[in-house]
């Protein structure tokens, strides 16, 4: 991994480290809430928030609230997709779900407790960065809309109960393209467009800057079902095996047409920030990572 990726992973790191041990949260929910905060996720989207902003010229000291605001509502939503109503799932990021530590009842405080203290921080973003043609109003909703009923929220709904999102018509791309571009890509967005946002980015940029994250949401999401299929719980930190009941894009196009998809995705990507120059470079080796990634 390049120097910029490690070096923007380690000072989000060091912000929910920060965090987690300055909650004020009483026992008993103190723990989960330190554990959610502090487990160690690849951090891609607050990367994302990141590199976006800076391309513009955004600074990191000020742009990291953004980003620690994109990872809290990311770990907000898979201690969420964890639990035994949803997916079930023993392992994340290298150890027990949090429920699994510490109870159902804690772990579902500490995912809305997370989302609740996120939108603070894009607000506290805002007011750092003070973008001239970006009012607060407008970034918050955009992480705001992100997450809702028509976001991550209503991707996670139809993951779960595809059958009923098309009245039982058979299940295809459509669906699932539905499903992906909400459960995972909204969040994608949102971290790109906040950052361009708090970078005070231009709307024509921030176009593409949309579709570019759009189509490597997509791509990590479908990569994740690859994953799912062919890798193991010690690489990934994560059970695999899990999408035995779930519509994904290997039960439609099998493993080797859903990786190319994802290729394909990636390229997309590429091209739509083709335009952006050499600050994008950092957007371009993002990419990258992700059509590479085998965790
Ligand atoms: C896992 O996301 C959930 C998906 C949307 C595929 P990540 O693979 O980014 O998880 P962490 O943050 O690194 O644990
Ligand atoms: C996770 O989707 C997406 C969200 C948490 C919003 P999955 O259920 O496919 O991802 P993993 O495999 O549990 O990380
Ligand atoms: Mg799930
Ligand atoms: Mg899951």
């Amino acid at each position: 991994m390049s120097d910029y990726f490690a070096s923007r992973r380690a000072s989000i790191d060091d912000y929910l480290g920060h965090l987690a041990g300055a909650t004020g949260a009483p026992r008993p929910l103190d723990a989960p809430l330190r554990r959610a905060l502090a487990s160690a996720g690849k951090r891609v989207r607050g990367i994302l928030t990141l590199a976006v902003g800076e391309s513009v010229g955004g600074r990191v000291e000020k742009l990291l609230p953004a980003a620690a605001s994109i990872e809290m509502i990311h770990a907000s939503s898979l201690v969420l997709d964890d639990l035994p109503a949803m997916d079930d799932a023993l392992l994340r990021r290298g150890a027990p779900t949090l429920h699994r530590e510490f109870g159902e009842d804690l772990a579902i405080l500490s995912a809305v407790a997370l989302l609740n203290h996120a939108y603070g921080l894009v607000a506290k973003a805002h007011a750092d960065c003070a973008p001239r043609r970006w009012p607060m109003q407008q970034v918050l909703q955009r992480v705001v809309d992100a997450v809702g009923w028509d976001g991550t929220i209503a991707g996670e709904a139809v993951d779960l109960h595809p059958d009923s999102y098309k009245g039982n018509a058979p299940l295809d791309f459509d669906t699932l393209e539905f499903i992906h571009s909400r459960k995972t890509g909204a969040l994608f967005v949102a971290a790109a467009a906040v950052g361009g946002m708090l970078g005070n980015i231009h709307p024509a940029p921030l176009q593409r800057i949309e579709v570019f994250a759009k189509n490597l949401g997509l791509a990590f999401q479908i990569t994740d079902d690859v994953l799912d299929v062919t890798s193991k719980p010690e690489v990934l930190g994560k059970d695999v095996g899990k999408d035995e009941q779930r519509l994904t894009f290997v039960k439609l196009a099998g493993v080797d047409g859903a990786r190319k998809l994802s290729e394909e995705l990636v390229e997309t990507s590429l091209t739509a920030i083709e335009p952006l120059g050499a600050a994008a470079k950092p957007l371009r080796e993002l990419a990258l990572l992700v059509r590479d990634r085998v965790r």
